[in-house]
């Protein structure tokens, strides 16, 4: 299949084309990965530039290795001693950042809707740019949803990962989830896979619009849950999500103790699940809050490390084919 999409700035209308392209595009990235010199030429003379506007250390190393890997040149832009500081726009760091040749820029933003507003001015001024959105505000992080349905993927079936294998499979995704632009890239991968998707946590946490997450091409289902034991009863996949405490502007929780006694998953609360349930989480983590200690350390049900090595391939996959289409 041929890539048309010039900027992924998230995954809401993704097509079952898409993902595939995206998952077989990874796998073979991965094979590149476990070779010996782990490196192609694919992107040589290509420019990668991420613009962090919000602290990060998974994403940003992943996209800057995932660039180096295909021998793309990449640029690293921090707030904190740019001109940014100096009173410089937003616009006009990325307008440097074109002017030195970049082709590709990869944004985080804590403000939903800064990447788009990106994409659009570099379109206006019909420069050829790609942007990725690399998480912005509550809105989507369209990697992580891609890395995440990755891992899932190849633990289905290792040598063709393909987004049909989640099918009727039940994921539950618990935590923080009115904050999360995780939970908001995944509920579209998963239900673009027909995935039942159970969305749990207090209701100060998830709000009853979410019911509304649909669309006409997605075939799965999705349900709200303000209690774990019934979404739990059988679960093929536990999706948990970091309490993201920076953008808690209220009150919102009785105390982090409290939230972990109801809402923490834990080797106990596996036993609900189907036998071989498996625990995602994009990091960081608040150990012992939304996942205990010993279960976040434990092989035998924790993805988190393969979340993270799979993020390389997956954004190799996302940088080659965003920067090969033309
Ligand atoms: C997430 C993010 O920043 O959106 N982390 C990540 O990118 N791996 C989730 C979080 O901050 O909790």
């Amino acid at each position: 299949m041929t890539w048309t999409r010039h900027h992924v700035l998230g995954l809401a209308d993704w097509t079952t084309e898409e993902y595939d392209t995206l998952l077989k595009t990874a796998s073979s990235f991965r094979e590149v990965l476990s070779s010996r010199t782990k490196k192609v030429p694919a992107l040589q003379g290509v420019v990668v530039t991420n613009m962090f506007f919000e602290p990060s250390t998974r994403t940003r190393s992943s996209f800057e290795l995932a660039a180096k890997r295909l021998s793309a040149d990449i640029l690293n832009f921090a707030p904190g001693t740019s001109s940014l500081s100096k009173g410089e726009t937003i616009l006009d760091t990325a307008k440097t950042y074109l002017a030195m040749g970049t082709n590709i820029m990869v944004i985080r933003h804590k403000q939903a809707g800064v990447p788009q507003a990106i994409a659009a001015e570099m379109d206006r001024l019909q420069t050829g740019v790609s942007i990725l959105n690399g998480g912005d505000g509550q809105h989507e992080h369209p990697s992580q949803g891609l890395l995440d349905l990755f891992t899932l993927c190849c633990l289905l079936d290792s040598d063709n990962p393909q987004i049909k294998l989640l099918k009727g499979k039940k994921i539950v995704i618990v935590g923080d989830i009115v904050h999360s632009r995780v939970a908001r890239s995944n509920i579209w991968s998963l239900m673009a896979a027909g995935a039942d998707v159970h969305l749990v946590g207090p209701p100060t946490l998830l709000p009853e619009w979410f019911k509304s997450m649909k669309n006409e091409s997605n075939s799965g289902q999705l349900f709200l849950d303000w209690h774990l034991k019934p979404a739990l009863e059988n679960a093929d996949f536990i999706m948990t999500l970091r309490l993201q405490k920076e953008r808690m502007t209220d009150y919102l929780l009785p105390s982090l103790r409290e939230y972990h006694q109801q809402y923490g998953i834990t080797h106990t609360r596996l036993k609900l699940c189907n036998s071989n349930v498996k625990i995602l989480h994009p990091g960081p983590v608040n150990r012992g809050v939304e996942i205990s200690s010993e279960l976040m350390d434990d092989p035998n049900f924790s993805l988190i490390q393969q979340q993270v090595t799979s993020g390389i391939a997956v954004r190799m996959a996302l940088l080659f084919l965003m920067g090969t289409s033309s």
